[in-house]
Formats: structure tokens, C-alpha cells, sequence
């Protein structure tokens, strides 16, 4: 039988929304956690948990039909893929951050300095419009520790509670974007699929209308 390929975060703060929205939707998995792929017992629905950074191409490559992902992942690396529903959970935003002792108030006075983030692309997007020459170094996890670290002057990452933040003796000074957890599909989907994806987006919506 055709089944839908739907990729979820394998780890971190999206994999256990990402579920919970499925299952709202009447949709259960056998289990999966150890596993990289699972199924859906009562639709045709196939869940791959991969890494996040990684979900981009593998929608562009059509290895996988849709994703549920967050929406600054696909600012960094996936401007180019259609999203078809906002999920309106995994609230975040993406924001510049500098030691609470520093001077700095903006993206503007970061000329010349060093920023640590995981979002090079989002990072000189934001510095391009401000006209702001910077030097990135690019760091996958942890990014809040650089500057005390001694390997960079303000970070860019992602904010959710401030915690992260607060606990390394940072504040933030710019946000550059808000994002949420939103479904994606790839370029590639068949008609079949999508056929599928309908049905999910119209179960979507009805459980979104719900927690409004
Ligand atoms: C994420 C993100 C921030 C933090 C923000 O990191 O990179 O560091 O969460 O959340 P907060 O504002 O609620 O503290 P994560 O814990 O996922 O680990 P990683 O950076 O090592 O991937
Ligand atoms: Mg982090």
C-alpha cells in the first residue's frame, strides 16, 4: 500500500509536539523513539525521525513527502520549500544576544565583531540589510557558551523561555525572527500523496480551530 513519508525531529523540543499533534490528529505510532522509521497503524503514513538540520534536503530530494518542522529551519536552509499549514506550537524566536556586560544594542554596533550561531545563512541575511560586515563561526549546539568561551562576541540562536540565555549571562539585544512548528511538503510529492496530505491538513485544521 502507498504511504505518506512524513519526517519529525528524532530529538529535541519538536519531537514531542510533533507527536502529540499526529495522535490529535488520530493518527497512532507504533512506537519509535529507538527507531528511525515507524508506522502508523490506521493510515497510511510512514514517520522518519531525523535530524533537523538534515530534513531541508531530504523534502527538496523527495526522500520523504512532508515534514513537520520548525519554520527557522526552513528560514536558514529551506526558504525554497512550499509550508502548507502553521501548527502554532514550538513558539521561538531567533535572536542576537550579547554578554550582559557589553555595550552593544543592536545588530548595528556588532561591526567587525564575532558572532557564534547556527544560523549563518538567517545571521547574514540580517547583516546584508543592515549593511554590517561581521565574523561568523559557525557552531551546530551550545552556541550560548561562546562568548564565554572567549570565541565570539554575541551569539545568535534560538530564544524560547530566555533560560538558556539568563544561565550563561547573556541578553538579548535584537530579535531577528518569530517562528513555529509548521507542516512542509517536498516539491516532488505525487498526486497520490497529496491526496493524503489533504486529508491530514483538513484534520490539522479542525484540531487547530480546537486550541484556539
Ligand atoms: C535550544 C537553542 C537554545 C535553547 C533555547 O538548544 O539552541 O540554546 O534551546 O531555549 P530556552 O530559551 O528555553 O533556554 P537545545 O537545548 O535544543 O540544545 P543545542 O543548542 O545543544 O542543540
Ligand atoms: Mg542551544
Amino acid at each position: 500500500m502507498n504511504k505518506l513519508k512524513i519526517a519529525v525531529q528524532k530529538s529535541g523540543r519538536l519531537n514531542e509536539d510533533s507527536m502529540n499533534i499526529l495522535k490529535a490528529i488520530g493518527i497512532s505510532i507504533d512506537n519509535g523513539k529507538d527507531q528511525l522509521k515507524a508506522s502508523a497503524r490506521n493510515f497510511p503514513l510512514e514517520v522518519f525521525y531525523l535530524r533537523n538540520g538534515d530534513i531541508p534536503q531530504y523534502l527538496r530530494d523527495g526522500v520523504v513527502d512532508c515534514a513537520i518542522i520548525g519554520e527557522n529551519v526552513l528560514i536558514e536552509k529551506g526558504n525554497d520549500l512550499p509550508i502548507v499549514e502553521r501548527l502554532g506550537f514550538s513558539k521561538c524566536r531567533v535572536s542576537i544576544a550579547v554578554p550582559k556586560s557589553s555595550t552593544a544594542k543592536s545588530l548595528k554596533d556588532l561591526e567587525g565583531k564575532r558572532i557564534a550561531t547556527s544560523y549563518p545563512n538567517t545571521v547574514n541575511q540580517f547583516l546584508d540589510k543592515a549593511g554590517i560586515k561581521a565574523n561568523l563561526h559557525i557552531i551546530n549546539g551550545s552556541v550560548e557558551i561562546a562568548p564565554n568561551i572567549g570565541l565570539a562576541d554575541a551569539v545568535c540562536d534560538i530564544v524560547s523561555s530566555g533560560s538558556t540565555l539568563f544561565k550563561n549571562g547573556l541578553k538579548e539585544i535584537e530579535k531577528l525572527l518569530t517562528s513555529e512548528a509548521v507542516l512542509a511538503t517536498s516539491p516532488k510529492i505525487s498526486t497520490e500523496n497529496q491526496a493524503i496530505i489533504d486529508k491530514i491538513q483538513f484534520r490539522l485544521q479542525s484540531v487547530l480551530k480546537g486550541r484556539q
